[in-house]
C-alpha cells in the first residue's frame, strides 16, 4: 500500500526562485497581456546569448518548435525525416502533423542516443532508393548530447540538415558548445517539468535570423505585410505570451545553479547506488557536461536480482515517483510498421534501454531529506529483494502481466 503519510516525492517538480513574479507583475501593470510583447523580445535576445546562437524564436512549446523547424526545411506530405527512437512522443509527432513519414534510428550504448552506426545503414539505404530524409531529429536524451560530430559529418556527406531536439539538455554542453546550437536548428522545452520552465512553452534557435524571422511569422498565422488581413501561406498560432517570456526571463537567470543542483543529485545517487550489482548509471560522455536532467539508470535483473518494475512498484508504495526510461518510438502501436534501423544486427540498444531502465526523482528543489529517502528506499529494495520477489509475483498475479 501507498505510504500516503509520507509526502509525495515528485520525479521533477517545476522549481521557481522568486523573481518571476517581478516580470509577472510588469507584464500586468504594463497591460502585455498578450502573445509577444517586450518579454518575448527580451526572452529570445537572453537565451540567443546564453547558448551562443545568433538568434532565438519563443513559441507555445517545444513540440510546436520542431514543427516550426521542419516548415522551414520544407518537410511535406510524403516526405521522409530520420528521428531517434529513445525519447518521448512529441520528437516525432511534429513529422506526422505534417503529413510526412517518420524513420526512427537506435541508440548507442555511451550516450544512449542516436546511434551513427544505424544512421550511416539508413543514410546509405535511403541514398539507395533515392529518397533520402529531409531532415534527422537527433535528441539528447534526459540531459547528454548525442555524438553530434559524427552525425553532422554523416548528414552533411548527403547535405541534410539536423534538427537537436534539445528539449531536456539546455543547458547542456557538447566539446565547449551548448547543447541545441550544433545542427541547422536546435529547440528547446519549457515544460513545467523541464531544467527552466515558463508552465508551458519553447524555444527555437539557430545562426540563420532570416530562417527564424520566417519561423516568428509562421508562428503568427503568416501574415502577409499588408494593411489589410492577407495570407498567402498556412501559418500557426505558436508564439509565447508575454506573460510565460516574463516567468522565463526570471528562470534563465538561474539556469546554472539549477543544472548544478541536478548534477549533485546525481552525484549522490551515484555514490550511494553505483556500488549495488547490477546498477549502471547513464554514462556522461568525455568532453560534455550533461544537465542531469533527470538521472537515469539500468538493472541488469541477472545480477541484481531486480527488475527495474520490481523497483518502480517499491517507489511508489513510498509514495515516490520513478519512471522507466521512454518507450522507444517504434515500438508504439502509433508508429506499428514504420521503419527502424538498429545499432546492429546483434544489439537493439534502445529497446534493452527500455527495459532494464529507470528514472530517479532528479527535481533541482528536492530537499537532501528526499534525496535520502529515495536511496534509503532503493537500498531497502535490494536488501529485501526475496520479499520484493514474492511482490513481483504479486504484480503478475493482479496485472497478469509479467513484472520482469
Ligand atoms: C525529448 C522531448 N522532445 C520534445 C518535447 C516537447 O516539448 P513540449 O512539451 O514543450 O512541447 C519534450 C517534452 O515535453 C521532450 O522531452
Amino acid at each position: 500500500m501507498p505510504m500516503l503519510n509520507k509526502n509525495r516525492i515528485y520525479l521533477s517538480a517545476p522549481h521557481m526562485s522568486g523573481k518571476e513574479q517581478f516580470y509577472i507583475e510588469d507584464a500586468f501593470t504594463s497591460n502585455w497581456i498578450a502573445p509577444l510583447g517586450p518579454h518575448v523580445d527580451a526572452f529570445e535576445k537572453e537565451l540567443a546569448l546564453h547558448v551562443g546562437a545568433n538568434d532565438a524564436a519563443a513559441v507555445s512549446s517545444g513540440t510546436a518548435a520542431i514543427q516550426l523547424a521542419l516548415c522551414l526545411l520544407d518537410v511535406k506530405e510524403g516526405d521522409k525525416v530520420f528521428c531517434s527512437s529513445l525519447t518521448f512522443v512529441a520528437s516525432a509527432n511534429p513529422i506526422m502533423y505534417l503529413g510526412a513519414e517518420p524513420v526512427f534510428i537506435d541508440s548507442e550504448p555511451e550516450t544512449w542516443n542516436m546511434s551513427p552506426q544505424a544512421l550511416e545503414e539508413a543514410l546509405h539505404d535511403a541514398a539507395k532508393e533515392g529518397n533520402l530524409p529531409k531532415a534527422v531529429i537527433v535528441v539528447h536524451l534526459y540531459g547528454q548530447s548525442a555524438r553530434m560530430e559524427e552525425i553532422l559529418a554523416l548528414c552533411n556527406n548527403y547535405h541534410i540538415p539536423v534538427i537537436e531536439d534539445a528539449a531536456e539538455s539546455l543547458g547542456s554542453l557538447y566539446k565547449g558548445k551548448a547543447s541545441g546550437t550544433i545542427g541547422k536548428f536546435g529547440i528547446y522545452s519549457f515544460n513545467g517539468n523541464k531544467i527552466i520552465t515558463t508552465s508551458c512553452g519553447g524555444m527555437l534557435v539557430s545562426n540563420d535570423v532570416e530562417a527564424l524571422n520566417k519561423a516568428r511569422f509562421l508562428a503568427t498565422q503568416a501574415r502577409d505585410p499588408a494593411p489589410h488581413y492577407q495570407h498567402s501561406q498556412k501559418g500557426y498560432n505558436y508564439r509565447l505570451s508575454n506573460v510565460l517570456a516574463g516567468i522565463g526571463r526570471a528562470q534563465l537567470q538561474v539556469l546554472e545553479e539549477r543544472v548544478n543542483a541536478r548534477r549533485s543529485i546525481f552525484e549522490r545517487y551515484y555514490q550511494e547506488l553505483a556500488h549495488i550489482p547490477g546498477i549502471q548509471f547513464m554514462p556522461e560522455m568525455e568532453n560534455t557536461r550533461s544537465n542531469r536532467w533527470l538521472t537515469a539508470l539500468t538493472l541488469d535483473e541477472q545480477k541484481s536480482g531486480i527488475s527495474n518494475h520490481v523497483l518502480l512498484q517499491a517507489l511508489a508504495e513510498d509514495n515516490i515517483e520513478a519512471r522507466p526510461v521512454w518507450k522507444p518510438l517504434h515500438m508504439q502501436p502509433l508508429f506499428a510498421g514504420v521503419r527502424y534501423y538498429s545499432h546492429s544486427e546483434h544489439a537493439n540498444v534502445s529497446e534493452q534501454l527500455f527495459k532494464t531502465g529507470i528514472c530517479l526523482p532528479s527535481g533541482s528543489n528536492m530537499t537532501e531529506e528526499d534525496q535520502w529517502r529515495v536511496i534509503q528506499c532503493v537500498k531497502n529494495c535490494f536488501k529485501h529483494k526475496n520479499s520484493f520477489f514474492s511482490d513481483e509475483r504479486r504484480i503478475t498475479k493482479i496485472t497478469g502481466k509479467s513484472a520482469g
